[in-house]
């Protein structure tokens, strides 16, 4: 291996990195963790450390670190064949087969899978999906997307317009107009204290209803959201929420997507979020744990309906015109079998549920009386911990203080990885699936001595 220190002036000088301060990585002022290993749930870097990864990468190594079955699986698809397009009918045994085992897994109302390689480029696909569905029905005006503050969606042009968190807006000139955001399903953030869980609900109801109101339903294509809230702070629906929301849109015939690229695949305890909460999709986005990551994988299942106005379109006006030349790349295709195989192998949803409940509730038990933790929350292997200046009037603190960074740099000296939230003291936990209860609990005794420190 190169001497660290060369590695680490080649990393300033050439590598552009996402989602980092360019200015002070080159300057050298930030960290610049070189990652060389991982087994199980945790990761080792270069310096020797070894870290429990308890928020999976960005939330997608589901089956944890080094699994052997799935390199296999990539070795022998790349030996067999590396890679041949989807295009005109052409497929791989390994694309096939995945596409038959996404649909075995998914609701009944959904029809085929479309696959791209991340989660913002599913979310183009529908986008456009949604415009040649209304296109061939006779309905150009019904264009518009509605999605929520807070919603994460990726990061491309349209999906960052989707995205309703201002640091993906700020100075790229987003969103594009064809946008529009209502508001986060996030009780805890409401604004009027008094109002009760299914008043929040009636609230964000109201809230939908007048937005459509005022842009004319026949403006309108359709809805987009994440069963729960991830980047935007890691927050599960408020009762009854999704019920609720799903009867306006059918009332207005708008289509929804129910973006699955983080509960997809089993992290809430359930195979999708969608039968997790009774959700009836139109398209459900997926990536992440569709491979743990092994390789980039991404999809867009379109549901019964849709697909058959997409089998007309073709009938009217020839080749649907959409296609990535890494389209089911057979390599992530054998990746994706080799990974739900091992996720029903291993039974991690299952464990994803209970393992989850655990560390949720130890989490709280720990934590949820702290006089600046306001609340701990969390569905599935999906936690947060959020934190408030003034318990009793829900004041928080100034974000110039950066107390859930402090609290997530806190949590690296004791060896775990947790995310500071992008928007607001969240510190986020996502843990591979395969967690133990042994590891929950060395996640939530090392966040009890980070909050300690800080505070
Ligand atoms: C819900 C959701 N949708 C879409 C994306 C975008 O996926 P990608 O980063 O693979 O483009 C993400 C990424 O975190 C996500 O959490």
């Amino acid at each position: 291996m190169l001497k660290n220190d060369q590695l680490d002036q080649w990393d300033r000088e050439n590598f552009f990195h996402p989602s980092t301060h360019l200015a002070q990585h080159a300057r050298g002022e930030s960290p610049n963790r070189i990652v060389t290993g991982g087994k199980g749930v945790h990761i080792e870097d270069r310096d020797g450390n070894r870290l429990l990864d308890a928020f999976a990468g960005l939330y997608c190594v589901n089956v944890g670190y080094g699994r052997t079955e799935i390199a296999d699986a990539i070795a022998e698809q790349a030996r067999e064949l590396a890679y041949y397009h989807a295009y005109v009918g052409h497929g791989t045994e390994a694309s096939i087969t995945l596409a038959k085992m996404i649909l075995d897994r998914a609701p009944e109302t959904m029809s085929k899978v479309y696959f791209g390689l991340g989660g913002s480029d599913a979310n183009e696909t529908n986008v456009k999906l949604i415009w040649y569905h209304n296109n061939i029905l006779g309905r150009p005006e019904k264009k518009k997307i509605i999605s929520r503050w807070r919603g994460y969606h990726g990061s491309g042009l349209m999906t960052g317009s989707l995205t309703g968190l201002e640091l993906f807006h700020k100075k790229f000139d987003l969103p594009l107009a064809q946008v529009l955001h209502t508001e986060a399903p996030y009780y805890y953030r409401r604004l009027d204290l008094a109002m009760s869980e299914e008043d929040f609900t009636a609230h964000c109801v109201a809230e939908l209803e007048a937005l459509i109101e005022r842009e004319g339903a026949d403006t309108i294509a359709a809805f987009i959201g994440e069963p729960v809230l991830g980047t935007g702070g890691i927050v599960p629906p408020p009762a009854g929420y999704w019920q609720a929301i799903q009867k306006v849109l059918r009332r207005h015939d708008i289509l929804l997507v129910a973006d699955e690229v983080v509960t997809g695949f089993g992290r809430l305890g359930s195979m999708f979020g969608s039968l997790h909460y009774d959700i009836e999709p139109d398209l459900i986005t997926i990536a992440k744990g569709l491979t743990s990551a092994y390789a980039p994988l991404s999809g867009s299942i379109v549901g019964k309906r849709m697909w058959e106005v997409l089998e007309r379109g073709t009938d009217e006006n020839g080749a649907i015109g959409h296609g990535w030349t890494y389209s089911a790349h057979p390599i992530g295709a054998a990746a994706g079998i080799a990974n739900l195989e091992l996720v029903d192998k291993l039974g991690l949803v299952k464990n994803a549920g209970e393992t989850g409940a655990y560390l949720v509730d130890t989490m709280r038990d720990a934590l949820g009386a702290h006089a600046h933790v306001g609340e701990v929350r969390g569905e599935g292997m999906l936690c947060a911990v959020e934190f408030v200046q003034d318990k009793e009037a829900r004041r928080f603190f100034d974000a110039s203080r950066k107390i859930g960074p402090q609290v997530a740099a806190a949590l690296l000296q004791q060896g775990v990885i947790g995310r500071a939230m992008p928007q607001g003291d969240i510190l986020g936990f996502a843990p591979p699936l395969c967690l133990t209860r042994e590891e929950a609990d060395q996640v939530v005794d090392a966040t009890v001595k980070a909050v300690k420190s800080v505070f």
